[in-house]
């Protein structure tokens, strides 16, 4: 096992903790390109980030930043797309520029042009210096199903019925859930400069359990990041209790 695991109290230090990481990253080098995740674990840690822009003014000006995932078919201002969940939880409170902001195009009329887009453009913006991780509990890292090659990049992907099961409860009822994404693929993941897994509560302890003593494997997508040469797990107590 290569990934360094930092385990925390409860909730609220586990994302003031990767909170830290990221503000010296980009205080370090304010031209960083942060790589984002949605989902509710990485809310706090945006709290945090809102919570030092306003209090030690943290500028984010020349920050880009882009996200792993989108669903398909949902337009851009619809109250679940991802697009909308980043600007409320961070976009909206700190100094980056929107156009330095960047999440795939869920309802872009070429799918398949927008996904080799991303990349490029990621490539073109000199690739992610740090990514945020949640993992889902099949495994899954952004919308990375159980079965995805390990060499692939930004592409469409059919989403598990438990994924659409799992966050259906921000939709009406399940048949609103979209059955597609756009996701960065794991290769694309798997080239940032560093990676930050978060994971917080009893639920997902068995799935940690499988990342940290499993094998790696295709079946469980976020098994690649032990091959990772920068990768940390920051999780709470309760996420770790399997460990
Ligand atoms: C979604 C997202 C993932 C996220 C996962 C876990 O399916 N696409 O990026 O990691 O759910 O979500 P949560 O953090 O709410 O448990």
């Amino acid at each position: 096992m290569r990934f360094e695991i930092i385990r925390t109290e409860n909730y609220e230090k586990m994302s003031l903790f990767a909170a830290q990481k990221m503000i010296t990253k980009v205080k370090e080098n304010p031209r960083s390109v942060l790589g984002l995740a949605t989902g509710n674990t990485p809310v706090g840690l945006y709290k945090y980030l809102i919570l030092d822009y306003k209090t030690t003014g943290t500028s984010y000006k020349e920050v880009r930043t882009v996200n792993l995932d989108e669903y398909i078919g949902l337009d851009r201002d619809n109250k679940n797309s991802y697009f909308t969940f980043m600007r409320k939880r961070l976009f909206n409170h700190i100094d980056v520029k929107l156009h330095h902001t960047s999440i795939p195009n869920g309802v872009a009329p070429n799918l398949e042009e927008e996904t080799v887009r991303y990349d490029k453009y990621i490539q073109k913006i000199g690739g992610i210096d740090i990514q945020i991780l949640g993992i889902g509990h099949n495994g899954h890292i952004g919308f990375n199903e159980p079965g995805t090659s390990f060499k692939s990049r930004t592409h469409v992907v059919t989403l598990a019925e438990s994924t659409r099961n799992a966050n259906a409860r921000y939709f009406n009822n399940i048949d609103e859930v979209p059955t597609h994404a756009v996701t960065m693929g794991i290769q694309s993941i798997m080239d940032s400069k560093e990676i930050i897994l978060l994971a917080s509560g009893t639920s997902k302890a068995e799935v940690i359990k499988r990342l940290v003593y499993g094998e790696i494997t295709e079946e469980f997508p976020a098994s690649v990041l032990r091959s990772h040469k920068k990768a940390t797990i920051i999780a709470d107590q309760a996420a770790l209790q399997l460990i």
